[in-house]
C-alpha cells in the first residue's frame, strides 16, 4: 500500500522527523523559514496531509485553493486562530491540534512573566549586564510581592488550570472567569467569577489563558483596564489579539498595571515597537511551549492524529 505524503511545513524536533519518515512519506521545510501560503497551495496537489505551524495562515482563500488531495491539516500548536474553521469544514478538511501536553510549559512561562514583571526583571538585569548597578537602599528596585497576592485566570481550561496550580505553590488566591464554573474537584478552591468585571476588580494579577475567537478578540480594553486594582500586574501567554495594545500602554503610563509580562503580540513575528522603552513591560518571543519535553510531545500528538485519521479513526484532537 502506498504511503500517504505529508507536508511538514517547519523543521520539527528530530525524534518527530524520525517516526514522520518512519510511517509516511514526508516533504519537510527544512530550511526552516516561514512557509509562505502560496507554497503551500502549489504544493497541495502532492500531499495527503499537512503538519502546520501558528506561523502559516490558513485564510478562507488558502483554504478554498487547496488541493482536494489534503484532507487533513495536523497542528503542531493548540490555538487554531491561525485557521479559518468554517473554511476548512466547507471543504472537509479535517483540523486537529495539540492541548494538554503543553499546559506546563505554558503555564511555566506564565509564572516567569508574572514573577519577572512583578519583581523588574528588565531593569534589574540591564543594571547588572550595563555595569550601572552602583548603589543599594532600602527603597532600591522594589517591586509587587506576588506570595499571597490575588490572581485572577480568564479562561479556566487546561493551560489556566495549571497556571493555579503553579500560584498556589506561591500561597496565592486564585480567581477565575470562564464560561463555565468548573466542577469543585477542578476548581481546588479557586473562586469563580461569572463576569469578567467582577474578575478584575479583585485581580492584582492577571493572567490570560482564553483562547482568540471572534468574542475574545480586543477584549482587554481600555475600560477594562481600568477595572483592575491600582498597581495591577497583567500576564499574557494566550494570544496577543486579545488585547488592545494602545490602552496596554496607557494602562502602563497611569500607573493602573504596575507592569506586564507578554509572550503574545498583535503582530507576530516581531512584536510591538512601542513596548520597547517601558521597562515595565517584561517581553518573550512567543515561546510559551518551547522546552525539548513539550517540543516533542507537540509533534509526537500531531502524528498521533494523523495516524488516526489514515487508519480511517476519528483523530482524539480533531477540532
Ligand atoms: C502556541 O501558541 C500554540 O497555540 O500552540
Amino acid at each position: 500500500m502506498t504511503r500517504p505524503v505529508i507536508l511538514i511545513t517547519r523543521r520539527l524536533p528530530d525524534a518527530v522527523l524520525d517516526r514522520a519518515a518512519a510511517d509516511y512519506e514526508v516533504i519537510v521545510n527544512y530550511d526552516d523559514c516561514a512557509f509562505p501560503t502560496d507554497q503551500i497551495i502549489d504544493m497541495s496537489p502532492h500531499v495527503d496531509g499537512i503538519i502546520a505551524c501558528y506561523t502559516e495562515r490558513f485564510s478562507a482563500d488558502v483554504v478554498a485553493a487547496l488541493d482536494p488531495r489534503v484532507k487533513i491539516v495536523a497542528n503542531y500548536a493548540v490555538g487554531t486562530d491561525h485557521c479559518d474553521l468554517a473554511a476548512f469544514t466547507a471543504r472537509g478538511i479535517a483540523v486537529t491540534n495539540t492541548p494538554d501536553i503543553l499546559s506546563d510549559a505554558t503555564a511555566e512561562t506564565a509564572m516567569l512573566l508574572l514573577l519577572g514583571a512583578a519583581r523588574r526583571a528588565v531593569e534589574g538585569d540591564r543594571m547588572v549586564r550595563t555595569g550601572r548597578w552602583d548603589d543599594w537602599s532600602p527603597s532600591f528596585m522594589v517591586g509587587k510581592q506576588v506570595t499571597g497576592g490575588r490572581l485572577g485566570i480568564v479562561g479556566m481550561g487546561r493551560i489556566g488550570q495549571a497556571m493555579a496550580r503553579n500560584a498556589r505553590g506561591f500561597g496565592m488566591e486564585v480567581h477565575y472567569h470562564n464560561r463555565r464554573r468548573l466542577s469543585q474537584d477542578l476548581e481546588q478552591g479557586a473562586i469563580f467569577h461569572d463576569r469578567l468585571d467582577a474578575l478584575l476588580a479583585v485581580a492584582d494579577f492577571l493572567s490570560l489563558h482564553c483562547p482568540a475567537t471572534p468574542q475574545t478578540q480586543g477584549m482587554m480594553t481600555a475600560e477594562k483596564f481600568s477595572k483592575l486594582p491600582e498597581g495591577a500586574v497583567f500576564v499574557n501567554t494566550a494570544r496577543g489579539s486579545l488585547v488592545d495594545e494602545a490602552a496596554l500602554i496607557g494602562a502602563i503610563e497611569s500607573g493602573r498595571l504596575a507592569a506586564a509580562g507578554l509572550d503574545c503580540f498583535v503582530d507576530e513575528p516581531g512584536g510591538n515597537p512601542d513596548f520597547a522603552s517601558y521597562d515595565r513591560i517584561f517581553m518573550l518571543p512567543h515561546i510559551g511551549s518551547a522546552t525539548v519535553k513539550t517540543r516533542d510531545a507537540m509533534g509526537f500528538r500531531a502524528l498521533d492524529n494523523l495516524d488516526a485519521f489514515f487508519a480511517g479513526k476519528t483523530p482524539r484532537d480533531l477540532v
